[in-house]
């Protein structure tokens, strides 16, 4: 059993699962890791030392030369870098070599809230309290049309739903720890709800996960 209350949010693009997230993290008075953006930051690096995404070892180098605090860089939050993103992912040894970082965070006193794609299947496979977050994909492209056009970012919502589906082809057909709901994850379909109703409705989840995990310590 874990000695700490570790919160797994996984899903796919665009879900509302970083608002939930932090949404979580406050409620529950826990530090929160967005993993997507350790991801993000080194297709960006790899992107900007002029490499191939596809070249695993050039990208395992960029992952190996991450700090905390490029996790910053604003750069990490535009389309571009979720497209790169999402190739560098594919690469298991990109993926190994974030997993340090993760597990570190992970396992801070008191816990932690991590949401990504593989936290409940592989990074925290014992968290007490896992969430799949899922919306369809129209209703997931016009969230992040909006988001990306309050970053100044203009771009068609065609154009914005085809990146989501070809994102979550590839998050949840490659090999190496594909995107998918842990087998005790509970499953919360954000397609009909605001974003207020699904962070509460991801609360009332955790706090039951919260309640079954003290009783049995
Ligand atoms: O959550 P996000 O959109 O910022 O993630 C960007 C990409 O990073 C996503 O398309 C796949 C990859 N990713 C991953 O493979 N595993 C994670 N735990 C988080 C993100």
């Amino acid at each position: 059993m874990t000695e700490f209350f570790v919160i797994a949010v996984d899903g796919p693009a665009a879900s509302g699962k970083g608002t939930i997230a932090t949404g979580l993290g406050r409620a529950f008075d826990l530090p929160v890791l967005d993993t997507g953006l350790l991801y993000r930051a080194v297709g960006v690096l790899t992107h900007r030392a002029g490499e191939d995404l596809d070249d695993e070892a050039a990208a395992r180098a960029a992952a190996l030369t991450l700090t905390a605090d490029q996790l910053e860089d604003p750069a990490l939050r535009t389309r571009a870098a979720g497209e790169l993103a999402s190739r560098v992912a594919i690469h298991g040894r990109v993926r190994e070599a974030l997993l340090e970082f993760q597990n570190t965070f992970a396992q801070q006193e008191g816990g932690a809230v991590l949401d990504g794609r593989d936290i409940g299947t592989v990074i925290c496979p014992d968290a007490p309290a896992k969430l799949y977050v899922t919306a369809t994909p129209e209703v997931r492209a016009h969230r992040r049309w909006k988001q990306l056009g309050g970053q100044g970012e203009e771009v068609a919502y065609e154009d914005v739903l085809a990146d989501i589906r070809r994102r979550d082809a590839r998050d949840g057909g490659r090999d190496a720890a594909p995107m998918k709901p842990a087998p005790d994850a509970v499953l919360l379909d954000t397609s009909e709800m605001t974003i207020e109703q699904a962070a509460d409705a991801a609360r009332r989840i955790v706090e039951a996960a919260r309640a079954r995990w003290e009783s049995s310590r």
